[in-house]
């Protein structure tokens, strides 16, 4: 998609469509006053006939407005103009898009990014709109043989600001928008590919790809003999059960000077989680394909820090397993040595996720990072407590909590806090060895990363637990790309 921005008045547009805002009840937004003015009463007459009230979610597309150069008119209802907040907005944008998309418009002029919405100025209005815009007309259809054709495909959307002095700072929000939004449909993309094609194997080459076209990246992916010699008993004990070999990615974006410590992204990448011996049911196994989310999330956030060439320096560390029971697979009450010296007991081999991340943990270290956070599709019990709108957060310093969770309100893709303490450690407990790898029933999340939790102690560390957010299920199967869009804004906002 081409995105633009522009001011200007509505009446001078020359595009295939002009789209602007309603208002409950019954009221006009200033783009759609300025159209009432030069057609001659033309919308207030269809508005004071009943055709369109203003209420959310509804539209009314208008051809041959007189007084306007443009081909036809779409107009948006708003709900009660006070109320609209950042949700609101976001769904108003989303249905724009869709609304237009069946019009049969090449492009199109959109003022709605003039919508006044408490707190937010222009250029987050604009930032996330161009998301908005790519996320709601994203299609993974490169398995298909026949590709679902729009018949007239929308090809460039113009936003508006309000007078020119807004051009620049919309420019560069447009931009910023653009790149988060090129992120999130590599995440995507990468997490909606099957097991069967999207391999450890595969993203290694992926991450080699990436790095080919862009000097500031560096790639190395390590084999399964240098993830032994360096001691990864832990990680090594997941892919054992497996014919495809593991790979440790590491991705280094260097946007600043040496000195500055980088902030490290640890991404879970099963590629596929069958449980092993412990194995899974069959029901929804297929959405296992997705336990790389994580690992596809920190892609997408570097590809996109890359794109807009940010100050900052970025590393990107990606544990890729499968996760198979086979004759050479962990049984349950192995036990293995992990890279940090500590013995795992591994009681049930599908809480796989942290056996990979905690040898990847410990490996961050010679990075000497200001920040680890690691992204992983890790805990069910995380889509029982808080479904499929929140990521959970959990951390060991509060100061980097926060700026996570802020960063995650700013962009609309929130986290919300769970409890790291050391009450719930002992549920690890182990008569074997130094700790197991579940600690019961409950607060499952909790114990889960009070295992990480152990291997992150020589740094600021935060975990994001995308189990219920990654992905959603259903008729509309398919990754979200979250949590990119928080991980950019939290990135953002260390350059400032
Ligand atoms: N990848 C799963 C977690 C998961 C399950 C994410 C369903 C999204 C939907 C993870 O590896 C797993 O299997 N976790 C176990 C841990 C348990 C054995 C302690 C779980 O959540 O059941
Ligand atoms: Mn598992
Ligand atoms: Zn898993």
């Amino acid at each position: 998609m081409d995105f633009n921005i522009k001011s200007g008045n509505p009446e001078k547009q020359r595009t295939a469509c002009v789209i602007v805002a309603v208002f409950e009840s019954r009221r006009l937004s200033p783009a759609a006053k300025a159209i009432d003015d030069v057609s001659d009463k033309h919308l207030s007459n269809l508005i004071r006939r009943g055709d369109m009230e203003g209420n959310k979610g509804q539209y009314l597309l208008l051809h041959n407005v007189p007084g306007m150069i443009a081909d036809r008119v779409l107009l948006i209802g708003c709900g009660k103009e006070r109320e609209i907040d950042d949700l609101t907005y976001r769904k108003i944008i989303a249905n724009s898009i869709r609304a237009l998309n069946t019009t049969g418009s090449l492009e199109c002029v959109n003022y709605l990014t003039e919508l006044s919405i408490k707190g937010r100025d222009h250029s987050w209005k604009i930032r996330q709109a161009v998301q908005i815009a790519e996320h709601s007309l994203y299609q993974f259809d490169e398995l298909k043989s026949k590709k679902k054709k729009d018949r007239r495909p929308l090809r460039k959307i113009t936003f508006t600001v309000p007078t020119r002095k807004e051009l620049p700072q919309g420019e560069a929000a447009m931009n910023e928008g653009r790149a988060i939004a090129n992120g999130i449909k590599l995440t995507r993309d990468l997490a909606n590919r099957p097991s069967n094609i999207c391999t450890p194997a595969y993203l290694a080459k992926q991450a080699q790809d990436l790095a080919k076209k862009n000097r500031s990246l560096t790639v190395t992916v390590l084999e399964e003999a240098d993830m032994k010699k360096l001691g990864m008993g832990s990680l090594l004990s997941v892919s054992q059960g497996s014919v495809e070999p593991a790979k440790l990615i590491t991705l280094e974006y260097k946007g600043s000077k040496k000195s500055q410590k980088p902030i490290v992204l640890v991404g879970k990448g099963v590629t596929f989680d069958t449980g092993g011996i412990s194995l899974k049911p069959g029901q929804a196994m297929d959405e296992m394909k997705y336990d790389m989310c994580g690992a596809a999330s920190v892609f997408g956030t570097i590809a996109a820090v890359v794109e807009l060439g940010l100050p900052v320096n970025v590393v990107g560390v990606i544990p890729a397993v499968e996760n198979m029971p086979s004759g050479t697979a962990t049984n349950p009450g192995d036990i293995f040595t992990s890279m940090s010296g500590k013995t795992i007991e591994v009681l049930n081999t599908d809480a796989e996720g942290r056996l990979i991340l905690c040898d990847a943990i410990t490996y961050s270290e010679r990075f000497n990072p200001e920040v680890v956070i690691d992204i992983a599709t890790l805990t069910g019990a995380c889509v029982i407590a808080l479904g499929k709108h929140a990521t959970g957060l959990l951390s060991n310093h509060n100061p980097l909590a926060r700026d996570l969770l802020s960063a995650g309100e700013e962009s609309g893709d929130r986290a919300w806090q769970l409890p790291l303490w050391d009450e719930y450690q002992e549920q690890l407990n182990s008569p074997f060895a130094d700790m197991a790898n579940i600690g019961g029933r409950e607060a499952g999340t909790v114990t889960a990363a009070c295992f990480l939790s152990r291997f992150a102690e020589k740094y600021h560390w935060a975990h994001l637990d995308i189990a219920g957010t990654a992905w959603i299920s259903g008729a509309n199967k398919g990754a979200t790309g979250r949590p990119v869009s928080l991980l950019m804004q939290y990135i953002f906002n260390q350059t400032k």
